[in-house]
């Protein structure tokens, strides 16, 4: 053949003369059959008719009926003086990521698929980073098989089903006033925090947070500390502000505050994670909060406090958030419902003492506008009506169970080969390899088994670093989690 999509193409049209399947449809299904298979990719050329039609050595007709009849489900399109292309997402693709969609006709009984529409070509579109990244032990990956989907899509529909007006206008870039009213209930009962709604900025996550943070409270230039080992999130978040970062050991006990005091540079803000430290677990103590405390009003330096999965704690009740016992305002709290809902809802929040309200605000608009307003909507109802509390309590049964299949499979299949680092909070267990293993390697030989890791020496900033496998156990069930313990065990060994 003489197209660039030709080479194999012969490979998946067995013509066959004496089936009682008219030519047409034999061309048809073949076609078909490649693209949903993947050998004839987005955006690839198909044959010309003509060069087709020769080299199958039948008539043009069939050839082209079949390709009128693709073009007419949106697997092909022409382009007008270029030929004939692979639509960039198939039909039968889209259907099948819709679970809920009935399809009719079909190969079976031979009629020809329910798309009536002609389908416009689309762009193809690269992969994204973490397309498929649903494997045990994905560390930011809350128990997505149990959250409450039907109650969720209800408030979803009832909402967007009534959506006035002034909802869809562009909206307060404080955050609703209703869902900003919720989250500052829910913070001082649950959290500690002393906080009022006027105080409570929604925006979409953690990142969005410290990039306002450090537009507010940070020049170019401008020293942060972070612990070390931290959030490789926040690290990429800080640096892109253009601030610098300085790494701060962290102990059992939390950020060294010693060795904080003792830096040279001047700092303008610590970010910690106080309730459990990412990414080794533990939390920090009362002594170490109030030396913390103290140390940021000496030296007029912002707290940054992350807390982001907090809700869950296995060996005692959770601790209060560090904002909590700040009397003088020195703390800028971040909170997050990517752990306790799902990481896609990108809502997250800060509260911001008073004194700073006016710049956060004018920074939150800067960056982009608001939140939207429908997804706030349903979130305020979700937490209004007591639905966010009983799904954290039933949470909190899932994940204890979750971390004790965890524990117990690595106890089974992996002490020879790591030890655990502290696994009393949170959805992930740090862990320490063996003396002499690399981490980064380790990774990417369990990519090969299908398990996702992230490397521990990636969330250092200085030269010196420990290994470890950072695992993730919250998003999977008990069998999933023993199962993949098991295979992590036999990697480990080998
Ligand atoms: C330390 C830490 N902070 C925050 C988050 C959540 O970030 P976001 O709110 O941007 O989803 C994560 C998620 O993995 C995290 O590990």
């Amino acid at each position: 053949l003489k197209t660039a999509a030709s080479p194999h193409i012969l490979a998946h049209l067995p013509i066959d003369r004496n089936s009682k399947t008219p030519l047409h449809r034999q061309v048809y299904n073949a076609l078909r059959k490649a693209i949903l298979d993947g050998m004839l990719r987005p955006g690839q050329r198909v044959p010309a008719t003509r060069a087709l039609a020769e080299e199958l050595e039948i008539s043009r007709l069939p050839v082209l009926a079949a390709y009128e009849q693709l073009i007419h489900e949106g697997y092909i399109a022409g382009r007008s003086g270029s030929g004939t292309y692979v639509c960039a997402a198939p039909p039968d693709r889209m259907l099948a990521a819709r679970p809920d969609t009935h399809r009719v006709g079909g190969e079976s009984n031979g009629t020809l698929g329910s798309a009536k529409k002609r389908h416009a070509p689309l762009r193809a579109v690269p992969l994204g980073r973490d397309e498929g990244g649903i494997r045990a032990f994905r560390v930011t990956l809350p128990a997505l098989d149990q959250f409450p989907h039907e109650l969720w899509s209800r408030l979803v529909a009832r909402h967007a089903r009534r959506l006035a007006p002034i909802h869809m206008a562009y909206g307060d870039p404080a955050g609703i006033g209703a869902l900003r009213a919720a989250i500052a209930d829910h913070l001082r009962t649950a959290r500690a925090v002393r906080c009022e709604p006027e105080q409570v900025l929604v925006l979409s996550g953690s990142q969005a947070a410290l990039r306002i943070c450090a537009a507010v409270l940070l020049g170019r230039g401008d020293r942060v500390a972070v612990e070390e080992p931290g959030y490789p999130g926040a690290h990429a978040a800080v640096r892109a502000s253009g601030a610098e970062l300085v790494p701060v050991p962290v102990d059992d006990d939390g950020i060294d505050v010693e060795a904080l005091a003792a830096l040279r540079q001047r700092v303008r803000a610590v970010y910690v994670t106080p309730s459990h430290q990412y990414p080794l677990g533990s939390s920090m103590s009362a002594a170490r909060r109030l030396a913390l405390l103290e140390w940021a009003a000496r030296h007029d330096a912002w707290i940054l406090e992350d807390d982001y999965d907090s809700e869950y704690r296995y060996v005692s009740r959770p601790l209060g958030a560090l904002q909590g016992i700040d009397t003088r305002d020195r703390v800028i709290y971040i909170g997050t419902f990517s752990k306790v809902l799902f990481p896609s809802l990108r809502v997250g929040y800060l509260v911001v003492p008073r004194s700073l309200w006016e710049s956060f605000l004018d920074a939150r608009d800067a960056l982009d506008v608001c939140s939207p307003t429908l997804y706030q909507l349903v979130l305020a109802e979700f937490l209004h009506e007591g639905h966010f509390a009983r799904h954290l309590r039933r949470m909190r049964g899932v994940y204890l169970r979750r971390r004790e299949a965890m524990l117990e499979g690595l106890a089974r299949h992996c002490l020879d080969g790591l030890s655990v680092v502290n696994a009393d909070a949170g959805l992930h267990i740090a862990t320490l390899l063996n003396r002499g293993s690399s981490d980064v390697a380790m990774v990417r030989r369990l990519a090969t088994a299908g398990l996702k890791a992230n490397p521990l020496s990636q969330c250092y900033i200085g030269e010196s670093h420990r290994n470890g496998l950072l695992l993730g156990f919250g998003g999977f069930d008990e069998k999933t989690l023993l199962a993949a313990t098991r295979k992590l065990g036999e990697l480990l060994r080998a």
